[in-house]
């Protein structure tokens, strides 16, 4: 009998021998489209294959696609447990033809497969065809032999296949198995058509047209095929059984979750070990996938699913949390198709455990009020909406939970009356919200989160995206289209709102009709804001968007991030416990931390720093996020932000291994945050980190800036630039700098003293013993015209011939090349009676200059014509002669 392992492998082997390239399962959260919730079916990740947006190195593909159906459109939570054939998690087997083959291959593939691979018996299968394909009826007459009894023709919608409201579709072809007439049920298309009789096990559908939005059905550039087959039907059939869940696979879970809580597979707790198997398998795959439990979008449909099996394994009678323990279980058999399950399987245990573990805190108390909610209404009335919204809202009950606990009693939940409560709910703390305050249109941000919800951030684990536009923001009204400035709102985003200190994002929003050009990314109200600049065409409220993150801005935001947790480690290691961050902004050109410390540090205090972070970058070790509790995070010894709030869930950071002072690599970690941002892979995508300053930021805190990778190299090189000009105007090499700097001034200094010495002896008419003085009227008076002196040179020469004359008069005029400069002096015991203010204005006027101030002792002016200086002098004299 072969295992759901061994029929995965034939059907792909079958089409890789005929000439199909092997494909990788997409991720279960969709890239390329903005309206899906998970990935529902194997042409998810080739959607722009078929509509000839984009081609790829081959025409044909297999693949086994990881599906969910579970939240959004295609919703089977409700099922599962109670029918033989719902799952959350479903594998799809596929191929596919992008342009390459049609009908005619896709057909004959099929049956090929099915009838000698498979070995079904070719008078057990009948088929579909849309009611007017006599193509396809005709190649499975010649191919299959099959009579026009079993080609059953279906004129409705069954049989057209489309993938949503628009994008690529075509009329389909279903096959199916007959279990026989001992089970119920007609063929397709008759009234007994729902009964378990007649199973559909594969759908091949022709992709020939593109549905758009405004109903137009055009044909598709090539027509290609799409076919899916999931794995559990077909892997029932061929082992002979009839319901999914005693495959092999399942039924090695089930025996597994029986096994952890010592309860019979098949006795009374039949339904809770089938919904512990379902749900372990798509809780595990979406939390490898990088889905977090949350309140909102993806996360909370994951929360959900994980709740609901919480909820069962507490029916079964576990004491403690369940799901982590059947782990091992899943990985043992899945995690050879899939390694990413075996790469997350210590993440997926931990995430189980600490939902599983919270949620029982509340399970009993929340189901203790169910019971008494019901004793107190009729025998099968249905649960008010007020009790089902209380369970919600303060025992963390989703309602579908509680429909679930409800079902096994034949009750249901007036909905109605839920969605009542929480309206309510929601009216009142729209009433009590205030704001940021920061800006004036804050309530608009508000009415678009209360219509559309909070945004889903996917940026953790990619950088680009598809969204679909909700709304758009300009000067603070809503609009329908821009063509300017606009802030723009999608549903889900890779885009970094500014927040904890890292800068929003900038990047490129695209539509089919414009592009905008993303500034920055801001958050209010829970909903991110694209603030940007349509830059060409116009940008329209409803459309599909493409989203790209600026690749290189974030990649050293990122940077510059973790090494901001490394210095915030290395800071308290060096100064001591008493640091704590006071603020910090992760840019992509600069970090900077502000962080408590009385003094300013000493050079070999930030050297040391700096070489830790630098070594703790180069072990480039992986850098690890979980979610907790903020308690146990506190208990790890995670960095809490001082008077910072958290909600439920704290994402921790962790980062880089103790290497103990003599203790050696203990392999304890070095950094451990608390911290919402973007952070790298590993830590050598740091690169370097180079402290470029410290100082005081206010009382008591410090500040540190510095630069990170290629910034670092930048401002080296920068440096070195420096460096070499400086030395090539020397004539030196950088390493002579120092000392040849050293000598310059030195010998600068002896020039400058020479240079004072000889403007000296310049004053003193070239002689030592200066030049003579005349005596007019009891006052010894020098007067000379000097050259190469500046009008500011003289009165240090002034000054210097006074204290030589000790009592006395001096007049001095520089012949400067142009206009001539006067000073005069007076001795102290002379002002009383001769004002030097007096002798330079007389002097100047006499050579046609004006004015003239100063003191008594000391005075300046100007003169026009140094051929005048005699009569300059001779006006002087005249003053002091009186
Ligand atoms: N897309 C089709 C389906 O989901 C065939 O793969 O049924």
């Amino acid at each position: 009998m072969p295992s759901l392992n061994d029929i995965r492998s034939t059907f792909l082997e079958f089409f890789q021998r005929n000439g199909h390239r092997v494909v990788e399962s997409s991720p279960l959260v969709p890239r390329n489209d903005p309206t899906l919730m998970f990935a529902n079916s194997g042409m998810v990740q080739f959607k722009n294959c078929f509509t000839g947006v984009e081609t790829r190195d081959y025409t044909r593909a297999t693949t086994a696609q990881k599906c969910v159906r579970a939240g959004g459109k295609h919703n089977d939570l409700d099922n599962v447990g109670y029918t033989a054939r719902h799952h959350t998690f479903f594998e799809m087997l596929g191929n596919f033809s992008f342009g390459d083959y049609f009908k005619s291959d896709a057909i004959p593939y099929a049956w090929e497969l099915l009838t000698r691979d498979f070995d079904i018996p070719k008078d057990k299968l009948l088929v579909t065809v849309y009611h007017t394909d006599d193509e396809a009826a005709n190649i499975w007459k010649r191919v299959a032999g099959l009579p026009d009894s079993r080609i059953i023709r279906i004129p409705t919608d069954d049989n057209f296949w489309r993938m949503g409201p628009t994008g690529p579709c075509g009329p389909c072809t279903e096959i199916f198995f007959d279990h026989g007439d001992k089970i119920w049920g007609g063929p397709p298309g008759s009234a007994d058509q729902d009964g378990d009789r007649f199973i559909e096990i594969w759908n091949l559908v022709f992709m020939q047209n593109e549905q758009f939005a405004d109903g137009r059905l055009v044909p598709l550039p090539k027509q290609s095929i799409d076919t899916g087959m999931g794995l559990e039907r077909i892997g029932a059939l061929l082992q002979g059984k009839h319901d999914n869940y005693d495959t092999d696979l399942m039924r090695a879970l089930i025996e597994a979750s029986a096994h952890a809580t010592s309860t019979d597979p098949d006795g009374e707790g039949k339904t809770h070990h089938r919904v512990i198997a379902d749900h372990l398998r798509s809780t595990s795959f979406l939390i490898a996938d990088g889905v977090m439990p949350s309140n909102e979008g993806r996360g909370y449909v994951l929360r959900r699913i994980m709740r609901r099996a919480m909820r069962h394994a507490h029916q079964l009678g576990a004491q403690d949390p369940l799901m982590h323990r059947l782990v091992p279980a899943l990985v043992r058999q899945m995690g050879g198709a899939y390694p990413e399950l075996t790469r997350a399987q210590a993440l997926i245990e931990e995430t189980l455990q600490l939902e599983e573990t919270r949620f029982r805190q509340t399970l009993e108390r929340g189901l203790h009020l169910l019971a008494d909610e019901l004793s107190r209404i009729p025998e099968g009335a249905a649960l008010p909406g007020e009790a089902a919204f209380k369970l919600y809202d303060t025992y963390g009950f989703p309602l579908d939970l509680t429909q679930d606990a409800l079902r096994e009693q034949g009750r249901s939940v007036d909905t109605a009356g839920f969605d009542a409560a929480m309206a309510e709910q929601k009216a009142k703390a729209r009433a009590s919200w205030a704001g940021s305050g920061e800006t004036g249109d804050a309530k608009i941000w508000f009415q678009i989160a209360e219509d559309f919800g909070p945004s889903e951030f996917l940026g953790y684990d990619t950088e680009t995206a598809e969204g679909q536009v909700l709304a758009l923001v300009a000067d603070g009204a809503a609009v329908q289209t821009a063509g300017a400035r606009v802030q723009i709102v999608v549903n889900q985003t890779p885009f970094y709102a500014e927040s904890g200190g890292q800068v929003g994002d900038a990047g490129w929003i695209r539509t089919e009709t414009g592009v905008a050009q993303v500034t920055d990314t801001k958050k209010a109200a829970g909903v991110v804001i694209h603030v940007a600049e349509v830059t060409e065409g116009q940008i329209s409220q409803g459309q599909p968007a493409k989203l790209e993150v600026d690749h290189s801005r974030r990649a050293a935001i990122r940077a510059n991030h973790s090494a901001t947790h490394l210095l915030n480690e290395a800071l308290r290691r060096a100064l001591g416990d008493h640091v704590a961050q006071r603020g910090s902004l992760n840019a992509a050109d600069r970090l900077r931390f502000d962080f408590s410390h009385a003094k300013g540090m000493t050079p070999s205090e930030l050297a040391q720093v700096e070489a830790e972070v630098n070594a703790v970058i180069r072990q480039n070790s992986p850098v690890e996020t979980r979610l907790m509790t903020p308690d146990d995070a506190r208990g790890l010894g995670a960095q809490a932000l001082f008077g910072e709030k958290y909600g439920d869930e704290v994402r921790v950071v962790s980062m880089g291994a103790l290497a103990g002072s003599g203790k050696g690599s203990d392999g304890q970690t070095y950094s451990l945050e608390l911290c919402g941002g973007t952070h790298v892979a590993r830590l050598g995508e740091i690169g370097s980190f180079l402290i470029l300053s410290e100082s005081a930021s206010a009382s008591g805190i410090r500040r540190i800036e510095a630069i990170t990778g290629e910034g670092v190299l930048r401002d080296v090189r920068a440096n070195y630039a420096h460096l070499e000009a400086a030395a090539a105007a020397l004539g030196a090499v950088p390493a002579d700098l120092a000392p040849r700097i050293k000598a310059l001034m030195a010998e600068r200094k002896a020039l400058q003293n020479e240079v004072a010495q000889l403007r000296r002896e310049v004053a003193m008419g070239g002689r030592a013993e200066g030049p003579e003085a005349k005596d007019i009227n009891g006052v010894k008076f020098i007067a000379q015209v000097l050259s190469g002196v500046s009008g500011k040179d003289l009165p240090g020469l002034i000054d210097e011939m006074k204290a030589r004359l000790g009592s006395g008069a001096v007049l001095l005029i520089a012949d400067t090349g142009g206009k001539p400069a006067v000073a005069a002096g007076v001795t102290g015991d002379l002002v009383a009676r001769l004002s030097a203010v007096a002798l330079v204005k007389a002097a100047a006027e006499a050579m046609g200059g004006k004015g003239g101030g100063g003191r008594p002792d000391m005075a300046q002016a100007g003169g026009a014509d140094i051929a005048l200086a005699d009569a300059a002098i001779a006006a002087a004299e005249a003053v002091i002669g009186g």
